[in-house]
């Protein structure tokens, strides 16, 4: 399905994984390439995506990438000033914006184009893992109650927003107010966010456990090492 509609996305990698403990995940090799090119390359790989931010740490000079449609600017502090960064860099109109973290590398073509077709339906739209545990919500280490796990997602990205929302988003990112997704801005905007299910592969990557998990699931060292 071909979409009629000008979408600027947004790959973050400006973070300083410090969870992650053993220098720049995003910039970290497997199977020869930087984890953050797997993304970027099923970003590439849709056409409607007319453009691509390439949000890196500040100062980062060493990375360089040939290709039209993206360009490298330069992240702030926390992930919604990375994100403020990139989005004053829009200058013409559009129609989509959508928001990725380059630290989830197995996010899919189809997630992509589900994500830009329910932002042009309902205002904003993204990516939610099923939750497949039963939830317990505590109060001082003791259970209060079982959450209704089938309403439960967790969010994912790509996040998008359609760009009538741009200014508006931008004000918020840049207020006091403290957002670890898009979709939290776009909840106080009172914009329809709509779900769309991905697989749970669609992790982030945060530790370098889970670092190792990607390296076995790209097929990377860690495969080697455990299959005979
Ligand atoms: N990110 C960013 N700018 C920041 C912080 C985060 O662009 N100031 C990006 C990261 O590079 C990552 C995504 O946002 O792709 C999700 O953030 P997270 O997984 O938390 O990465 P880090 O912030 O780098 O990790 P940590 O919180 O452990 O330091
Ligand atoms: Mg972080």
């Amino acid at each position: 399905m071909s979409i009629d509609k000008k979408v600027i996305a947004v790959l973050l990698a400006a973070g300083k994984s410090k969870r992650f403990k053993k220098g720049f995940k995003q910039f970290k090799k497997i199977e020869g390439k930087n984890l953050f090119e797997y993304s970027l390359e099923k970003f590439l790989s849709v056409k409607e995506v007319e453009k691509i931010f390439f949000v890196v740490p500040k100062d980062f000079k060493t990375i360089s990438i040939k290709n039209a449609r993206v360009e490298i600017i330069s992240g702030g502090r926390r992930r919604q000033d990375s994100l403020f960064n990139a989005l004053s860099k829009i200058k013409e109109n559009c129609d989509v914006v959508i928001v990725h973290d380059s630290a989830r590398p197995f996010v899919t073509k189809r997630d992509i184009k589900n994500v830009i077709r329910e932002t042009i339906k309902n205002g904003a739209s993204i990516c939610g893992m099923k939750v497949y545990d039963t939830i317990k919500l505590t109060e001082r280490d003791f259970v209060k109650r079982t959450l209704p796990r089938e309403k439960l997602f967790r969010a994912a990205t790509p996040q998008g927003f359609r760009g009538e929302f741009l200014e508006k988003v931008k004000k918020l990112l840049k207020s006091k107010s403290k957002f670890t997704d898009e979709a939290s801005v776009f909840e106080k905007l009172k914009i329809p966010v709509k779900i769309v299910v991905c697989e749970n592969e669609n992790f982030k990557i945060t530790t370098e456990k889970e670092f190792k998990i990607a390296e076995v699931l790209l097929g990377g060292a860690g495969e080697k090492k455990s299959c005979k």
